[in-house]
């Protein structure tokens, strides 16, 4: 299947929507003495302890979410401290809840059922502390385990059709998804979830790299089988997703690619059996790059999306004067950061710390699909329950303005309640904000691949939005949703758009003592 055949990701899109009947007539029922383990473990290569006491950088978390570092001609170079600092605040463990089904180890990065199937590799050259290879991240013991012995990143660089960022990097990080760890509660709807969840992911890491300095930023473009390949992946059972270069040297002495035979190591089954959703195959098949030709040809610039015209009297958003905005560290609001689990309906919060919320997530994300920067696919629309400020309804978020266009005034509580699946977080949140886009523009300028895009950069924006509530103090979470029904909620306006994403925010419930 090649990428340009675009009707594998809408036969995969429509094939995964959920409706009212889709979930009653097909209700999934957990198989929990199958149920797959949260880590990949290589039982052989031994393990090299990441350092755990990694000095703080001190950034705040929202200027870390909103401005990334410079790439400037200098040499910026990660030592293993710096490593150590991404791997962890981007998939390491930061709670640990005892349930009645077992144990369950909470992540930096907020993760659908907490299943976390997002694994992380390092490709890199010599570093202060760490010499040349390919590892595998383990944040079971905050540990890295050696794969390939040696410098492959001339294998990436090639593989990305030499992209400058890749080709001058001394570190990259390459993200996969696993889809068992997920499909076991989620079936083929897992592939959407590899972009929400590697996309929350990316913004804890390109937020922790711009606060250590280090210029990072997301490549897409790249030959889906080369880097498998150098990874070793049993391709049905986990791909790689994306590739972060980090830091950036001006080493001209990129190594030549090598040769990258099979590895043979042994992995630690997930379950006792694996059930296989080929949906989610042939959407990665459909969206795979097959050559560095047309890696090339595929990277550029975003489609040119058609701007809505003016749907109401626009509220402009107040800024917040720098002083009176939230201190806290980037890794302070990573630790606190849980998905809320109660809002409390009665609560409300203001315009302003809206506005921050808003205003810092969606400065623009650092990608290949994404240049000139600042562009962005994912257009935000807000049922508002209860903001000071702002009357009850359904809003436009205009970006470039910076401004909110009512579209219908009105209570939405209980439509709110419908449409993210029917559950109690979305009615009592403060505000929903509802990701949609426009696929068809996408999908043309992209092929099948800008269906990963699309995903990838809302859970991307989903995850600045988590971390710039919570350093408000605020609470938030992402949902799920019937697709349809919020395109008809918000219809005409958003007539020709897709549904991809849901996030709610608030204020959590404060349990009194018993
Ligand atoms: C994209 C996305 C969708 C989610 N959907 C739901 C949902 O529909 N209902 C829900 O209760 N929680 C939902 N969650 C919250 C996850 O269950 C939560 O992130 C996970 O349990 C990990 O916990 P933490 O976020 O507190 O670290 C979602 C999270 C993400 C990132």
């Amino acid at each position: 299947m090649n990428n340009r055949e675009i009707q594998a990701a809408w036969k995969y899109h429509d094939g995964t929507k959920h409706t009212y009947w889709s979930i009653r007539n097909h209700p999934h029922l957990l198989d929990w003495a199958n149920r797959p383990q949260s880590f990949k473990i290589y039982p052989k290569p031994e393990p090299l302890p990441l350092p755990r006491d990694v000095p703080q950088t001190g950034v705040t978390a929202l200027s870390a979410i909103s401005e990334s570092a410079p790439s400037s001609r200098a040499d910026s170079v990660p030592g293993l401290q710096d490593l150590a600092r991404l791997l962890y605040f981007s998939a390491g463990i930061t709670k640990q809840r005892t349930y009645p089904s077992g144990e369950i180890y909470f992540r930096a990065a907020a993760c659908t059922g907490a299943l976390y199937e997002i694994e992380l590799y390092v490709v890199t050259g010599d570093l202060p502390g760490l010499d040349a290879g390919v590892y595998h991240f383990n944040p079971a013991d905050v540990s890295l385990r050696l794969l390939r012995k040696d410098d492959f990143r001339g294998n990436v660089a090639q593989a990305t059709a030499m992209e400058p960022a890749v080709a001058h990097a001394p570190t990259i990080i390459v993200c996969t998804g696993t889809y068992w760890r997920n499909a076991w509660k989620y079936q083929a709807r897992t592939y959407r979830h590899f972009g929400w969840d590697n996309g929350t992911m990316l913004a804890n890491m390109l937020a922790v790299a711009g606060a250590s300095g280090l210029p990072a930023e997301v490549v897409l473009g790249f030959v889906d089988a080369e880097v498998n390949r150098l990874l070793d992946l049993n391709t049905r059972r986990e791909v790689s997703l994306c590739l972060v270069p980090i830091g950036r040297t001006s080493e001209r002495s990129l190594p030549e690619p090598k040769q990258a035979p099979a590895l043979g190591l042994e992995v630690i089954p997930l379950s006792q059996r694996e059930i296989e959703y080929p949906a989610m195959l042939e959407m990665h098949d459909a969206s795979s790059l097959a050559s560095v030709e047309e890696v090339a040809q595929w990277r550029g610039k975003p489609p040119v999306l058609p701007c809505p015209c003016l749907a109401g009297e626009p509220v402009r958003l107040p800024r917040l004067p720098e002083e009176e905005q939230s201190k806290d560290t980037i890794e302070q609001v990573i630790l606190r950061r849980g998905s809320t689990r109660t809002f409390d309906k009665a609560a409300a919060i203001t315009l302003a710390q809206v506005s921050v919320i808003l205003d810092h997530a969606t400065r623009g994300l650092p990608a290949d699909f994404l240049r000139p920067p600042g562009g962005q696919l994912n257009d935000l629309y807000l049922i508002v329950h209860s903001v000071q400020g702002l009357k009850p309804g359904a809003y436009f978020f205009r970006r470039e303005q910076n401004t909110l266009e009512l579209l219908k005034e009105g209570n939405f509580r209980a439509e709110a309640h419908h449409l993210g699946l029917e559950q109690e977080l979305p009615a009592d949140a403060c505000l929903d904000i509802f990701f949609l886009a426009d696929l068809s523009g996408i999908l043309e300028r992209y092929g099948n691949r800008g269906y990963r895009a699309v995903q990838l950069e809302a859970g991307a924006i989903g995850g600045r939005i988590y971390l710039a509530a919570y350093a408000q103090h605020l609470g938030a979470t992402g949902l799920t949703f019937f697709d349809d029904d919020v395109i008809s909620f918000f219809s005409p306006h958003a007539r020709d758009k897709s549904a991809i994403f849901l996030l709610a925010i608030g204020k959590p419930l404060k349990r009194k003592p018993q």
